[in-house]
């Protein structure tokens, strides 16, 4: 499957933690500040409020009216199944239908949310943050990076608006935001059998400065095989052991 740009599609807060490898982790960051950018039309935000400190979901789209916003992700989820219907990068058995209503699912739990907590859904665009240096401990970051690479390097985009160069700076931003940890979601190819993404490979090599990071292998189903790795990235403290050289 190729697209002309990206979709506003979001998924379920669940398969959001799934996919970030935080079932099971969230008591660490019950005091936490955290970012999801891009957050979409995706319930992670509602699934996270109450549960840490702060959430801030991030998106150009946020810009929209309700009904807008609404139109827009139902009419971007409609296209995104038509193409995955005839996709050959997803297995057979995967089922397409309860997807679709997981997505509906998750968007009006995205919409009710947002009617809750509009200061928390803010209009902006990577690669630049409207966020002081360190202002998040936890970023979460799923389908931008990697997911809309050309599709030449294994991605879904038929443009090259989204290059090796604009990931470098997406995910420095994404960094400078953050003062403990970002994860990043998918790392791998959009192909049937998925393989590591060329630019994850690129950018874990040569990490902002502070900064260190790893593959990790992440349960989150969407249909592919293969490499379905994440990306987790963590700020160096210095106070960590293994920061100082040991004295044997
Ligand atoms: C496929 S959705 C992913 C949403 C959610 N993170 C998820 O995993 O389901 C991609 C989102 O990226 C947003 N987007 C497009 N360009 C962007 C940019 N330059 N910076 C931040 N978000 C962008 C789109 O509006 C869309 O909502």
């Amino acid at each position: 499957m190729q697209l002309a740009s990206v979709v506003f599609y979001g998924r379920p807060g669940e398969q959001a933690l799934t996919m970030f490898n935080l079932e099971g982790d969230l008591d660490q960051w019950r005091d936490a500040r955290v970012l999801d950018c891009p957050g979409g039309p995706g319930s992670l935000s509602a699934r996270l409020r109450g549960l840490v400190g702060e959430v801030v979901a991030v998106d150009p789209l946020y810009a929209l009216p309700e009904e807008e916003l609404e139109r827009r992700a139902l009419a971007d989820l409609e296209r995104t199944m038509a193409g995955l219907r005839n996709s050959a990068a997803l297995r057979p058995d995967f089922d397409l239908e309860a997807c679709r209503d997981q997505h509906i699912q998750a968007l009006q739990a995205f919409l009710e949310d947002r009617r809750r907590h509009p200061e928390h859904y803010r209009n902006a665009s990577l690669p630049e943050l409207p966020f002081p240096d360190q202002s998040f401990d936890l970023v979460l970051s799923g389908h931008l990076l990697f997911a809309y690479a050309p599709l030449r390097n294994g991605g879904l985009s038929s443009s090259d608006d989204f290059d090796l160069a604009w990931h470098r700076l997406a995910l420095t931003e994404l960094c400078r935001v953050s003062r403990r940890a970002v994860h990043h979601y998918p790392a791998h190819t959009i192909e049937r059998v998925a393989r590591r993404h060329p630019y994850a490979t690129s950018l874990l090599a040569d990490l902002p400065p502070g900064w260190r990071g790893a593959f990790s292998s992440s349960c989150y189903d969407q249909g592919h095989d293969g490499c379905t790795d994440a990306l987790q990235l963590a700020r160096i403290m210095l106070d960590e052991p293994e920061f100082w050289p040991s004295d044997d």
